[in-house]
């Protein structure tokens, strides 16, 4: 019985370590400096219209890894954002410019 209660008051306490970690790291804002103006990608914003770690981790982007700038031409081709953002998964980067770059 009181083994029981341990493991209750252990998971509980897991699962609250996790969900602290989880709104620092999946929910932190990520600062891309370029020379097309500041692009801010959140989280928060993606995993809040139902998408999964998955669909982006570990591809096209490797957790823990050094970040590996992307050009708009790469883009086009689908690499990162145009993954999705090409006017199919959701709204294409084309005239939206400002929408994901702050000047
Ligand atoms: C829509 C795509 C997308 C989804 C969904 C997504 N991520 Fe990410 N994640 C990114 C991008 C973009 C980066 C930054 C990659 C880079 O800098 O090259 C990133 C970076 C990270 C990092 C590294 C942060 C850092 O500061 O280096 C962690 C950890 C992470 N994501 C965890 C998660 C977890 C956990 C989830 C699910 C809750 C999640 N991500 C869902 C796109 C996504
Ligand atoms: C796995 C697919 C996927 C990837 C990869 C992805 N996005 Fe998104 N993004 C979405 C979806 C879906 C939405 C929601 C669009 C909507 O609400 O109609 C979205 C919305 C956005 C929004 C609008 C957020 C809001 O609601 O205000 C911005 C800004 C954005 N993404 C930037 C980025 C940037 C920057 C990258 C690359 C670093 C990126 N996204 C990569 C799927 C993705
Ligand atoms: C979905 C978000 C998103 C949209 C919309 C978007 N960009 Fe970008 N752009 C980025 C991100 C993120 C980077 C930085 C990529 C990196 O560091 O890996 C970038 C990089 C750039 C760069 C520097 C790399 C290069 O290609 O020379 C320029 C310039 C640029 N964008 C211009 C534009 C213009 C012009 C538009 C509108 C036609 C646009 N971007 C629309 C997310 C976006």
């Amino acid at each position: 019985m009181k083994k029981k209660l341990i493991c209750i008051v252990i998971s509980v306490m897991t699962i609250a370590f996790a969900l602290t970690l989880g709104a620092q790291v999946g929910g932190g804002d990520i600062v891309m400096k370029n020379s097309g103006g500041d692009a801010t990608f959140s989280h928060e914003r993606h995993t809040g219209k139902g998408l999964t770690c998955e669909q982006c981790h570990p591809e096209p982007y490797m957790m823990g890894e050094k970040h590996k700038t992307v050009t708009m031409k790469e883009m086009a081709q689908g690499a990162s954002c145009g993954l999705c953002h090409n006017g199919k998964k959701t709204f294409t980067f084309k005239g939206n410019c400002t929408t994901c770059h702050k000047k």
